[in-house]
């Protein structure tokens, strides 16, 4: 099978590894792809964003797969074109995507299929803002309605920093704050077919001990050994089922990957989120410890028939992402600062450094945006893991480069 990973960031080099490690995958290429992608795929200088010149690279190459990494070809409906060419794509359509695209889109889906999330308002006036930060309190949740590239969301006890925000927005979604343990869930799903992977966390604020901005994700680790063991029962039953049937239901039928970003309150379990794609840095740690090959289960639910191949199996032991972020990120991330120590990093046992934003610079490795890299280590236990994650990360040196300490500690 030749496959073609759409995308350049730390999700799209985690799944160009993995599917280079399926035995069924003969080829693996990346539109635009990245510096560290260059040792496991053949890198095409295409623009993620563009359906026609993704849908002519994947024609002229001759693959079986296309896999579209990030949410805003998904949503720009680059599947769609792909599909139309004639290729198989595992990715949601434009239509799918609004899952991811409009916040408000989302919640009437979940009310409609009766799925647990947050109590929410969808406001188009000041009045209508006033009125429902006054109903729900504080923290006030504010969330731009569209795509905002992870900053769409602020959570504030500051009211008038939760009404600047929302008069930033066009529409904006006014809802309950969530308290308690935040838990991504992530499905493959044909529209019909669901398999949920296992459950990882991702560590959003930009400082240890939760503090600083949200970002994109800072680290992320799976399994979680302290959640229920029902869990992916309970999120399959109560949450990815029905969704997927709603969507069906409505003429656009979700398929690729579902995630479920949830919180578990004191109330029971409620979706804080989806998304259309692959979690990103849940998703390098995750797909260490997947066992089953990648390629044939992104094939299959692209084709339609995911029910043919057996669920994913998994790998004992545990994996753990530490993200290694740029000088200035998440506000304004510098570019063009050398990296060194990738190689070292990469040679410890159980480690792999995961490219997310670099580029070359004659002979230099350099940053290229905020997320630098993903350090991602397997091991026996959490602890194990995080353990060589970190000896990782300490072989990295990039000036002004932060990191944050506290990726699954104590777990
Ligand atoms: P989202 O883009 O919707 O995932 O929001 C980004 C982050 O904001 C989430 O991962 C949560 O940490 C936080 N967040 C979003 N909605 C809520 C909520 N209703 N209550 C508490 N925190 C939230
Ligand atoms: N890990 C957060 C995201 O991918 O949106």
């Amino acid at each position: 099978m030749k496959t073609l990973v759409i995308g350049g960031g730390g999700r799209e080099h985690a799944l160009a590894l993995a599917l280079s490690r399926d035995p069924n995958v003969t080829e693996v290429h990346a539109a635009p792809g990245n510096p560290g992608m260059a040792a496991c795929a053949t890198l095409h200088p295409v623009d993620p964003m563009d359906g026609p010149a993704v849908a002519a690279l994947a024609t002229g190459l001759g693959v079986d797969l296309v896999v579209v990494g990030p949410e805003a070809p998904l949503v720009g409906g680059v599947a769609d074109t792909v599909r139309e060419a004639g290729v198989a794509c595992f990715g949601p359509s434009a239509a799918a995507a609004r899952l991811e695209g409009s916040k408000a889109f989302a919640k009437d889906v979940m009310a409609a299929a009766e799925v647990p999330t947050a109590m929410a308002r969808v406001c188009d006036t000041d009045e209508e803002v006033a009125d429902a930060l006054d109903a729900f309190g504080a923290p006030y949740v504010v969330k731009d309605d569209g795509l905002a590239a992870g900053k769409g969301v602020v959570v504030t006890e500051d009211r008038d920093e939760a009404v600047a925000h929302a008069k930033g927005c066009v529409r904006v979604v006014i809802e309950e704050y969530l308290d308690g343990p935040e838990v991504s869930l992530f499905a493959i799903t044909d529209g019909e077919t669901v398999y949920p992977l296992q459950p990882a966390q991702d560590f959003k604020r930009a400082l240890d001990a939760d503090q600083g901005p949200n970002t994109g994700g800072m680290g992320a680790y799976t399994p979680l050994p302290w959640a229920p063991d029902d869990l992916v029962e309970d999120v399959r039953r109560r949450v990815l089922e029905p969704t997927v049937v709603e969507m069906a239901h409505r003429g656009a039928p979700f398929s690729g990957l579902l995630y479920a970003g949830l919180a578990l309150t004191k109330r029971g379990l409620r979706v804080v989120e989806f998304n259309a794609r692959f979690g990103d840095p849940e998703t390098q740690a995750l797909l260490q410890r997947m066992d089953s090959p990648l390629g044939v289960l992104l094939l299959a639910a692209a084709e339609g028939r995911l029910h043919e191949v057996d669920p994913p199996t998994w790998r004992g032991g545990a994996a753990v992402t530490v993200v290694v972020a740029a000088a200035g990120y998440p506000e304004s991330p510098r570019k063009g600062d050398v990296i060194t120590g990738v190689a070292a990093a990469d040679a410890l046992e159980g480690v792999d450094v995961i490219h997310a934003g670099t580029a070359t610079a004659g002979d230099d490795l350099v940053t290229a945006g905020g997320r630098v890299l993903a350090v991602t280590a397997v091991g026996d236990s959490v602890a194990d893991a995080r353990a060589r994650a970190y000896e990782g990360v300490d072989l990295i040196e990039i000036d002004g480069a932060h990191h944050r300490t506290d990726i699954a500690a104590g777990v």
